[in-house]
């Protein structure tokens, strides 16, 4: 089948479903779900990183279709983050993954200055958290378990739009700065020879010494947790198509072609590339994320469809739409078989991000897009 005709198709099964799942879902901020109904993370831990995708979904959905529903649950979710911005140790580096799917897509969308004004705020503390001596923003807080200061991670490439937004809205290249200085830090630091990344780099916060990395989410130090190939594919273009700047398109690439070379045959993601050959544990999310950055490069190329980042892309977004997305409107999650992370108890349940970042992939290909990064 056509591919246009066939991502116009999963559109249609997207929309048909989530009109359900979003009626009765109002008022909540999903993560998973148990027995195919959406939890709510409102008063669970209104600071969790994952808390902004709904509202994304929704500000997706009511781009693509002008339906309220959407809108008022996107809102909805978009208020009840500022508990967060309130919260000691509430705050983070995921800045962007919560504000930019929400405060920020309403302002795009509406033009609201009270929201504007909340991703300013995030933009903000966001940019405090950069480590002037390393050049790199801070990951996480203290948890007492000992002093991560020093500690950044891959993911936070996907952070940086945030920061992007920031220097557009006010013209002051201090979020410039600070966005720029990060992604080099990371060029040097984390993707290896071979294109792979490291999840987590240590660096000894006072003089920004690199110290050591750590396997993170993956399966062991050395490792390659698909979920951060993922952000570093996404988040390097991300960084090339607002700065310019040809050697983020390159990152991109390196660490694009490193990726598609180990799809398996299946087009089904592993948690981790150099899990044990034994061990079949899968990431959905890992798919999706890396479909949208493929998607994004391809763009970039000649011909924006006969090109391998476009044709992985699809490859990875056929498999999930095939073998891994549940369509039965009884049930609230798309995607099946995510996995937060490798040593984590529970593995292949649904997660939020992972529905997100299918449905934004989709949303590409039938031009649909609301750009939120
Ligand atoms: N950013 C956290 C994760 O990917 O699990």
């Amino acid at each position: 089948m056509n591919k246009n005709i066939w991502a116009r198709e999963v559109a249609d099964q997207i929309k048909k479903k989530m009109l359900v799942v979003a009626a009765r879902s109002g008022g909540k901020i999903p993560y998973t779900t148990k027995n195919g109904v959406f939890d709510d993370w409102t008063e669970k831990n209104i600071c969790w990183w994952t808390n902004g995708f709904w509202g994304g979904i929704m500000w997706q959905l009511y781009h693509a279709t002008g339906q309220e529903v959407y809108k008022n649950n996107a809102i909805d979710n978009e208020v009840k983050l500022d508990r967060n911005l309130m919260l000691h140790q509430g705050m983070d580096h995921d800045s962007g993954f919560k504000w930019l799917t929400t405060a920020v897509a309403n302002y795009r969308k509406s033009g609201n200055q009270e929201s504007w004004n909340r991703g300013m705020l995030a933009a903000d503390n966001l940019a405090g958290r950069f480590n002037l001596a390393g050049k790199f923003i801070r990951a996480w807080n203290d948890d007492g378990n000992g002093d991560r200061a020093g500690w950044a991670i891959i993911d936070c490439m996907m952070n940086l739009p945030l920061l992007y937004w920031a220097y557009k809205q006010t013209n002051d290249p201090r979020y410039l700065h600070i966005a720029i200085s990060h992604a080099d830090t990371t060029i040097e630091h984390f993707i290896r020879e071979d294109g792979s990344v490291k999840h987590i780099v240590e660096f000894d916060p006072m003089t920004g010494e690199y110290i050591r990395s750590h396997g993170g989410q993956g399966c062991e130090d050395g490792s390659s947790w698909t979920r951060g190939q993922a952000w570093a594919i996404y988040g390097f273009v991300l960084s090339y198509i607002h700065t310019q700047n040809i050697k983020y398109l390159e990152s991109a690439k390196k660490i694009a072609n490193y990726y598609i070379k180990n799809i398996p045959e299946n087009g089904l993601i592993p948690v981790d590339f150099r899990q044990p050959k034994d061990c079949k544990l899968e990431d959905s999310t890992a798919a999706a994320i890396a479909a949208c950055g493929l998607l994004e490069i391809a763009k970039l190329m000649e011909d924006r469809e006969n090109n391998k980042y476009y044709e992985a892309a699809i490859k990875l977004l056929q498999s999930l739409a095939k073998q891994r997305c549940n369509w039965s409107d009884d049930c609230d999650n798309i995607l099946e078989k995510c996995t937060a992370a490798f040593h984590d108890q529970e593995h292949e349940f649904s997660i939020i991000y992972g529905d997100y970042f299918f449905i934004e992939a989709i949303w590409k290909l039938t031009g649909e897009e609301l750009f939120i990064w």
